[in-house]
Formats: C-alpha cells, structure tokens, sequence
C-alpha cells in the first residue's frame, strides 16, 4: 500500500482530483468506481473545477457506484442517486447511460445484484476506485464479518454506521436498515485502488488498516491483499501513535 500523507483535507482532495483527471485525459474510455460519503466530496469539486477550466473530458468514461441505501426511491433527497446528481453528474459530461448505481428499489435484490456485478464484469472492472472508509472500517457497505470474497449483495447496516450518516437524515429513524453494494470480492477486481480518509474521526481506522493483518473484522484491512492500493491521507487521519 503506497501512502500518500496530505497536509489537510483540501491537498488530500486535490491529490485525489489529480491523478483520476491524468487518467482520465490519458485513457478517456476508462472506468471509474466512484464512492459516496462526505470525504470524496472535495475531490468531486476538483473534478468539476478541472471539467470547466482545462475542459476535462468524461464523455466516454464509464462510471460505477459501490453501493445504494434499499427502499429510498432513486429520487429521494439521501440516495446516492442523487448524491451523485448533486454532487458530480450535474457538472461533468459522464453520460447518462454510463452512469452505473446499484437500483435500491428493484422489485427482485438478488436479481439486482446479479445484474449489477454482470455489469461490473463486462463494463468493468473499475480502472481506479476511489474508496471512503467507515469508522469501524467498512468499505462501500461490507461492514464487519463481511465475506471477503463476497460479490454484489444486499446487506444490513450496522447500528453504528447508521448512526454516523444519521447527520443526513431528519431522525436515525428514516436511516434506511438496509442497502446494496459491491461485495470485498468486486472492489478487489478494481485495478488501483484510491483509499481516501480524513479527519481525526477516521485516525483509529487508518490506524488499524496500517497496523492489521487482513481479517474480516475489518474490512478494509483486505486492501493489503490488493496490489494496487494508493492510500491518500491527511494529518488528522494518520495519527499512528
Ligand atoms: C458510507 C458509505 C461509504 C463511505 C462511508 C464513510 O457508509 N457507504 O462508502 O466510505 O460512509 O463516509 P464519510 O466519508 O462521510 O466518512
């Protein structure tokens, strides 16, 4: 795992923005796997910023979501449908038909988990897959005990994850209990992996991913498994003593 200790969080972002913007323009049918969250919102902006001032081309780039919250309507405010309108598709040219989130509504979960990891496979995989990570080191929603092998599934959030993207909902009430995402096993298949964290609320987790063997008890600790990880990191966050 190559680490990358950033300044703060703007310089993370900015890194971050940097190397997809020099794949992208290098390889401009490339595939993305995008990730959800408050960190890659700065590197969103940067990539919106790099699209309008050095015209940064996504016309033909791919681009897939982890992961989606089960039972929120595409349109619903929280969804990462439209988290990914708010925050990226509505600035940059990905075209529609390219944009890939797992459907949180389908009438059949197993059918669309099926559907989405056929397209992972056939789209796919990711070129570079930006990745946040959870306090208690999930990666996309693969909490905990998760297979490590596991493709696309449906899981049950953790209480504590809950919790932590409450800040997004009126009440932990209408936090959804349920969600589908890319299992360990899809977003290994990714050929490099960009691993972003900041903040002091994200130290014990980078702490342990540096310091554990791989164990399902946290996820995230299967990167080191993957030989194309790039951990991008800021002060806060990388507090290892
Ligand atoms: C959610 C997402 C993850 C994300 C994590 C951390 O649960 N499913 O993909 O990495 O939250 O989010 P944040 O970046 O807001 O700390």
């Amino acid at each position: 795992m190559n680490v990358i200790l950033c300044e703060n969080y703007d310089d993370l972002s900015r890194n971050a923005a940097a190397m997809i913007e020099t794949y992208v323009r290098a390889n401009p049918t490339c595939v993305l796997g995008l990730a959800t969250g408050g960190t890659p919102l700065g590197t969103y902006q940067k990539l919106i910023l790099g699209h309008e001032q050095k015209g940064t081309d996504y016309s033909r780039v791919s681009a897939f979501n982890l992961d989606e919250y089960v039972g929120l309507e595409a349109s619903h405010p929280q969804s990462y449908h439209t988290y990914m309108q708010e925050h990226l598709y509505r600035y940059i040219n990905v075209d529609a038909i390219r944009q890939y989130i797992p459907n949180g509504k389908a009438v059949n979960m197993e059918d669309e988990c099926e559907r989405y990891e056929s397209l992972l496979d056939e789209i796919g995989p990711p070129d570079i897959q930006l990745l946040g990570i959870g306090e208690n080191g999930h990666i996309g929603f693969n909490e905990p005990g998760s297979d490590l092998d596991g493709l696309t599934h449906t899981v049950e959030l953790a209480e504590s994850t809950r919790q932590a993207n409450a800040r997004y909902f009126p009440s932990i009430e209408d936090v959804p209990k349920r969600a589908i995402t890319m299992g360990i096993g899809s977003i290994l298949k990714s050929k490099h992996i960009l691993l972003l964290a900041s903040g002091s609320r994200k130290a014990m987790a980078i702490k342990r991913l540096v310091s554990e063997e791989v164990q399902s008890t946290f996820p995230a600790s299967v990167l080191h498994q993957h030989p194309h990880v790039t951990l991008l990191v800021d002060r806060l966050a990388y507090q290892l003593v």
